[in-house]
């Protein structure tokens, strides 16, 4: 069998395989730089930027273990859209495969200002980040009601011609109605999921591990529930779904794609392992060669009943 075609499209954007790096888990790209060929992916999606800088949350602690994953709440530390657009993309591009940038505010407008701002820029797509737990404005709060996920996406559709992806939060009762209002607004595709809101505590100070008091979970503990989320939204969307929480292997990545996930997003396990995206990417294509399956196409949504 000729070697399986591994190409994903997402609106405009063309990726060369199914599988990306997750936002905030990678800064900008900069630390990761010579850890692995980051390039071989097929997309990059960076750390969420706000209009303006944000220094995030206090450092003591902005993140927890927990069995089976971690919990954080960075609050959105980040250089603001100007820096970011002068200093950080340059450097990000260099990768040489699709960036994304991942964008929020407080307002539907904020949105709007960094869509409009990345318009002229390279980056392949923009991923709004309307599913943030741990900012006190816009975030979540976006996420959590349909209504206003569909304005907010409203908002940035108008303003770029760049395919949009707002980013789902599993904080919800029916994450299929969001993400269909955000499909109406008019999202390229939708990607999920977001972390879940959690909390740790020392029992002997009886403070809160994090010091935002609550955070925002993620790792192998919250992946049967994410898989379980990108199902119900892929039976409810026609656009491109993306799938991630806690993937740490191939088969991990599998699952979701057999859910109905065109592509996938390695988060957390990139602590553990910086080239974990490469073997999630090589186990993809032997399990389609292994199977005798063209293209990854085929097996998106493949699921038996
Ligand atoms: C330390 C940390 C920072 C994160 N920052 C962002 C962020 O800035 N924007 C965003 O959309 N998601 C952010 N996330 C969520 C991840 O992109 C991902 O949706 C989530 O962690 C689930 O995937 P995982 O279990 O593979 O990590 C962050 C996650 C972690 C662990």
């Amino acid at each position: 069998m000729s070697t399986p075609d591994l190409t994903v499209r997402i609106g405009a954007m063309t990726m060369k395989n199914p599988v990306m790096i997750a936002s905030g888990i990678f800064g900008y790209g900069d630390e990761f730089r010579g850890l692995a060929d980051y390039g071989d992916l097929g997309a990059l999606v960076l750390k969420t930027i706000t209009p303006e800088p944000r220094p995030g949350n206090p450092p003591a602690h902005r993140t927890v273990e927990t069995p089976g994953g971690m919990l954080n709440a960075i609050g959105l530390e980040n250089v603001g859209l100007e820096a970011f657009v002068r200093d950080k993309l340059p450097a990000a591009l260099e990768y040489g495969t699709n960036i994304i940038a991942s964008i929020a505010g407080d307002t539907p407008e904020q949105f709007a200002d960094c869509a409009r701002a990345l318009d002229g820029s390279e980056v392949a797509a923009i991923e709004m980040n309307i599913s943030c737990p741990n900012v006190k404005k816009g975030g979540m709060a976006f996420g959590v009601d349909a209504e206003a996920s569909a304005e907010v996406t409203a908002a940035a559709r108008a303003a770029t011609r760049k395919p949009i992806i707002p980013k789902l939060t599993p904080n919800v009762t029916d994450i299929a109605a969001v993400a269909v209002a955000c499909e109406k607004a008019g999202a390229d595709a939708v990607s999920l999921i977001n972390t879940f809101s959690a909390m740790a505590i020392d029992v002997e100070t009886r403070r809160p591990l994090l010091a935002a008091g609550t955070g925002g979970l993620s790792g192998p503990a919250i992946r049967p529930a994410a898989v379980c989320r990108v199902y119900q939204v892929a039976q409810a969307v026609n656009v491109p779904v993306i799938g991630m929480g806690g993937i740490w292997n191939a088969s991990d990545a599998l699952e979701f794609i057999i859910a109905g996930a065109s592509a996938v997003a390695v988060g957390t396990a990139l602590y553990a392992d910086p080239s974990v995206a490469h073997r999630v990417l090589a186990g993809i294509r032997g399990y389609l060669e292994r199977h005798a399956i063209e293209s990854i196409e085929h097996l998106v949504g493949s699921l038996q009943l």
